[in-house]
């Protein structure tokens, strides 16, 4: 099996959660097109729900696939949010922001009630930190903030597409701090999240009741530390 059909496998295990009437924030990446595009399927077969995309990628692929849509400024709270992870821990911390949405990413997750990350096993791991840790910033302050964000420890990248500096859907730029392993990552996401410049950063803390892994064996679940089954 490959990684790929574990994804979908984990995207298709996460539609149970999904009820009637439900406004639903639709992550970004491989595993959460996979799911949205399940979900599409379901849609034509009569479940009534609405969906938040996280980025314009998901957007877009969320009307091809007949997903009916709302916004923030039509809802302020979803029931549940199902998206990708870079990485994720025992804890069910994450790093995410690999696909360039973690902004949108974390405020459609912080405004759920609910959220599962869908993924392949690789993406879990003992401790957070070997896939490098992006960070949005102003564009304004990227290049003194490199230095800034080095005093923690990691090498700061900042990323590039087609030799210019990416931009990402609410018009910054990311810096991707490869620090090998996060040793605290609620400290660091605290500490990283006080530097004025940085927008937003790519460590979900407490966020994920649910990790769904599509495996060669299966599903695996992990719930988090004082979730109920
Ligand atoms: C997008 O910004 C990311 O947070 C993705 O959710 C993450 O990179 C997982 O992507 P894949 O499902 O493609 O691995």
């Amino acid at each position: 099996m490959t990684a790929d059909e574990g994804k979908r496998r984990a995207a298709e295990r996460s539609l149970d959660f999904v009820e009637n009437g439900m406004t639903l924030g639709l992550g970004t990446g491989s595993t959460a097109a996979h799911m949205v595009a399940l979900l599409g399927a379901r849609v034509r077969d009569g479940l009534d729900v609405r969906g938040v995309p996280t980025s314009e990628a998901t957007r877009r692929l969320a009307e091809e696939n007949g997903v009916p849509l709302t916004d923030l400024a039509t809802v302020s709270r979803l029931d549940l949010t199902i998206d990708g992870a870079d990485e994720f821990n025992p804890d069910l911390n994450l790093i995410k922001g690999g696909g360039g949405a973690l902004l949108r990413e974390k405020i459609v997750a912080s405004l759920s009630d609910r959220m599962i990350v869908i993924a392949d096993p690789s993406k879990k791991v003992a401790r957070l930190g070997a896939f490098a840790l992006p960070v949005e910033v102003v564009p304004f302050a990227a290049a003194a903030l490199k230095p800034r964000l080095e005093r923690f420890g990691c090498t700061a990248t900042l990323r590039s597409r087609d030799g210019a500096p990416f931009v990402t859907d609410e018009g910054n730029h990311i810096l991707d701090c490869a620090f090998g392993t996060i040793a605290d990552p609620p400290a660091l996401a605290a500490e990283i999240g006080a530097i004025p410049g940085v927008v937003e950063h790519g460590l979900f803390i407490g966020m994920a009741e649910r990790a769904v892994i599509g495996g060669a064996d299966g599903i695996e679940e992990i719930l988090a530390p004082g979730t109920e089954r």
